[in-house]
């Protein structure tokens, strides 16, 4: 034990010590178990899907016999052999498990297979013959809102006045932000293991971020009570939003498979086949018309969001809702409407990705501020300002909700000084000046972020807690682990309540039998629903055991207290583990639940008004990149970072979610590109064609600070605030920062039009785009912007 790792309360690990990970240790040694390391049990079969390959047809023959034939195969599965619902759709039934007249998307299941070994199964899958009748596929967000083809209703969300205000304006100007999509790149794949256990019951290990969904799915498919089924996982090798309802069509196949042949099936995704089956990011088009005033302020804006939602509606409905709820950002909209489409498309079905909507409600108006700041010819970062919510007025958001906690301003403040934004931008216009071919730019950008999950109810969770009589615990309870550092955070939480050294307490997989109907691990919401429902169970147990000591010490429970591992009452004490024998010798119950639920929130779908999010998050960065003009390839030089984490839990995790979320958003911004093809066949399906950020693209300087804060002005657990999603949208400032590199290349006369992500061949297209309008129009080329930007809407 080192004195660092010592809480408050004198035990090792209470709430606010840089912990590591739990599972840091066995991550580096590979000693961690993922689904796919529990030891297999004897007859375990391999399954592989079979999957279509066109986006939109009808089926008119599947032929299987040369797939029943292959070497090794034990059985086949297809929809007739699903008993219950064939369906795994999380909100509307409609996901299929297996398609069987209508395929609509490339890559879409059609059967499965169980084969002796992995490879067998998988070369089997593709033996199948199958005819087709083609059908026009619609494959992009803006072809699906033009043949007004939706999974879900257009939303429409009104305040103000805004045809009114914007044509009063004295400044006017339309434009469109378009971002791509985004795959979630979990290292570990999606994978299910499904174990027949007797009288019909089912135990299936997946890698969920919801394993009470899976549950609920693999019950309904296999017409089982769902009570007969048990889903259980230990961790995930990242999640990021793909395991939120995805999950579902493997262990539901991995279970038919199992239930089929009375033997373990277990359904492990090639990676390839997992990019092309699994639901992305929403990549959208967003159109603006907005009118402002001489300082940039917004007086009135319309917004139009349109999305790719794929061929199903999965959480399309909530990601789209959380788009609209943070276009936003930072900025007091008086006058907006806003109108969502929901684009049902050929091709795989959108989902969840860090942030569920947001960072494309936020990537929209901040293209806007840009393009306003640009017209203006003035410090983007001046119209942001002009734009902030206020403390006491102007803080009432677009959907009713008043900004109670609003530190924008003093977090800006603070990193405007620490990353010397005004000379580091004069320097650069300068430099940018002197040097024809090499341009940098710089960009700040900030993020509001609302905390809680938008369908109310979700925003519950469970704990289960038992006390040995050695004084050790098992903890347990509704979140998932999927990297973020989720479980370490919750022993935390216990280990204070009982002012126990954090090693004592076993973290024991998610687990369907332990803590029912949990609510998905998503939403940033994991560790204060769940923290919250472990105080509350430990909270239960310390009343037990302190009376207990109070009876032993014959003094009264309130004069029981705990510390440092031990129980006191003045100044005699016991070991922990002497006061759980004591209560076990006196039959009193050492294990305890715990639950909980969000206060306050709630708001009316239907009106657009209310309280969605509890609280919210803040930050802002600001990043620096250097472009060459002649091929467009930038790096990211300098980034600095202030975010807001409330008093936070574990300074490490934090820290980690912080640089990591900036470090895929940036992913997602600038060189993750999804790309298909006519026919909708996605071909970046692999690392090869698909690229992530590596290790080598984190910035050289990366200077991340925690908000220094009074702590959540709500009643958070232990006043923290939620850390997994917000700083994902930190990454918007490198795109900023990218247009202002390019501005440059027109001696900033212009706004460039850059859509994301923003690869190299972007970049050097948008310049080349820039130049050449300018040269059309040098001598008046602030008009030609204004003009051109109201052209290209
Ligand atoms: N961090 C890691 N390492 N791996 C992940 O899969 N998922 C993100 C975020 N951080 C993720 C992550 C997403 S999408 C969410 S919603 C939150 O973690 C979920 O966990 P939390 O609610 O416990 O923060
Ligand atoms: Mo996170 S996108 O809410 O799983």
């Amino acid at each position: 034990m080192t004195r660092d790792d010592t809480g408050t309360k004198g035990a090792r690990g209470g709430v606010g010590v840089a912990l590591p990970h739990d599972s840091s240790r066995l991550h580096v040694r590979g000693e961690a178990d993922y689904t796919d390391d529990i030891p297999e049990v004897r007859g375990t079969l391999h399954a592989a899907i079979g999957l279509c390959e066109r986006a939109h047809a009808r089926i008119v023959a599947l032929d299987l016999a040369k797939v029943a034939a292959a070497p090794g195969v034990v059985a086949i599965a297809t929809a007739e052999d699903i008993p219950g619902a064939n369906n795994y759709g999380p909100v509307v039934a409609d996901d299929p498990i297996f398609a069987t007249t209508l395929v609509q998307y490339h890559g879409q299941s059609l059967f499965a297979v169980a084969a002796r070994t992995v490879r067998q199964a998988r070369q089997a899958a593709r033996l199948a013959a199958v005819q087709y009748e083609d059908l026009p596929p619609i494959l992009t967000a803006e072809a699906a809102r033009d043949a007004q083809s939706f999974v879900l209703p257009t939303e429409r969300l009104v305040r103000g006045d805004p045809r009114r205000a914007i044509d009063a304006a004295p400044h006017r100007l339309r434009g469109r932000a378009r971002m791509g999509g985004q795959d979630q790149f979990y290292l570990e794949g999606m994978i299910a293991y499904a174990l027949p256990g007797e009288d019909g019951t089912l135990r299936v290990h997946c890698s969920t971020q919801h394993p009470g969904e899976v549950q609920m799915q693999v019950a309904h498919a296999l017409a089982l009570p769902v009570a007969d089924v048990v889903v259980l996982c230990r961790r995930m090798g990242g999640g990021f939003g793909g395991k939120e309802s995805q999950p579902g069509l493997f262990a539901c196949v991995a279970a038919l498979l199992a239930r089929k042949t009375g033997r373990p099936v277990k359904l492990r995704v090639d990676r390839d086949d997992d990019m092309v089956m699994t639901g992305k990011r929403h990549d959208f088009v967003t159109e603006y018309d907005v009118g402002f005033d001489d300082a940039g302020r917004i007086l009135g804006i319309e917004l139009a969001l349109a999305s790719r939602c794929g061929y199903s509606a999965d959480l399309s409905g909530a990601i789209n809702d959380r788009a609209m709820l943070h276009s936003d950002n930072c900025y007091y909209l008086e006058n907006v409407g806003i109108v969502s489409y929901r684009g049902k498309t050929h091709t795989v079905s959108n989902t969840a990705f860090r942030g569920f909507g947001g960072p494309q409600g936020m990537v929209g108006i901040e293209q806007v501020i840009d393009d306003i700041a640009r017209h203006l010819d003035a410090d983007p970062l001046a119209v942001r300002k002009a734009n902030f919510y206020g403390t006491a007025e102007r803080n009432v958001t677009h959907y009713g909700q008043t900004l109670v906690d609003n530190v924008i301003h003093p977090i800006v403040a603070e990193l405007e000084a620490a990353s010397e934004y005004a000379r580091r931008r004069r320097e650069i216009r300068a430099q940018n000046a002197a040097n024809p071919y090499v341009k940098r730019g710089i960009a700040l950008t900030p993020v509001k972020f609302g905390i809680s999950f938008t369908a109310t109810h979700l925003n519950q969770a469970g704990c289960l807690l038992h006390v040995y009589t050695d004084g050790t615990l098992q903890l347990n309870h509704g979140g998932t682990e999927m990297g973020q550092g989720l479980f370490i955070k919750v022993a935390q939480v216990v280990a204070e309540e009982l002012s126990v050294d954090v090693d004592r307490i076993r973290i024991t997989a998610s687990d369907t039998s332990r803590v029912p109907n949990a609510s998905a691990t998503a939403a940033s919401s994991g560790s204060d629903l769940n923290g919250k429902a472990a105080q509350a169970a430990a909270r239960t147990l310390k009343a037990r055991l302190a009376g207990v000591a109070a009876q032993h010490f014959g003094v009264a429970p309130e004069a029981i207290a705990f510390r440092a591992n031990r129980v006191h009452a003045g100044d005699r004490s016991l070991p922990f583990a002497e006061v759980a024998r004591l209560a076990w010798l006196a039959r009193v119950s050492l294990s305890a639940t715990g639950f909980y639920r969000t206060p306050k929130i709630g708001y009316d779908r239907k009106t657009w008004r209310g309280m969605p999010f509890y609280y919210f998050c803040y930050g802002a960065a600001v990043s620096e990149v250097i472009v060459d003009t002649l091929t467009g390839e930038n790096r990211v030089v300098r980034v600095d970072i202030v975010h807001d984490v409330g008093t936070s839990l574990n300074p490490a995790v934090d820290m980690g979610q912080i640089e990591g979320g900036f470090v895929q958003g940036v992913g997602w911004l600038t060189t993750e590109e999804l790309w298909w093809n006519d026919e909708g066949k996605l071909m970046t399906h692999a690392p090869s064609t698909y690229k992530i950020p590596v290790a080598s693209d984190v910035p050289a300087e990366f200077n991340v600070r925690i908000f220094e804060s009074q702590g959540n002005a709500e009643d958070a657990i232990h006043r923290s605030k939620a850390v997994g999603e917000p700083p994902l949208m930190l990454g918007i400032s490198v795109l900023h920062a990218l247009r202002d590199a390019i501005a440059a290349t027109a001696g900033y006369t212009l706004s460039p039009r850059l859509d994301a992500p923003a690869t190299a061949e972007a970049v050097l297209a948008s310049i080349d785009e820039l130049r050449a309008r300018r040269a059309q129009a040098p001598a008046a080329a602030r008009d030609a912007s204004q003009a051109s930007a109201k052209v290209a809407s």
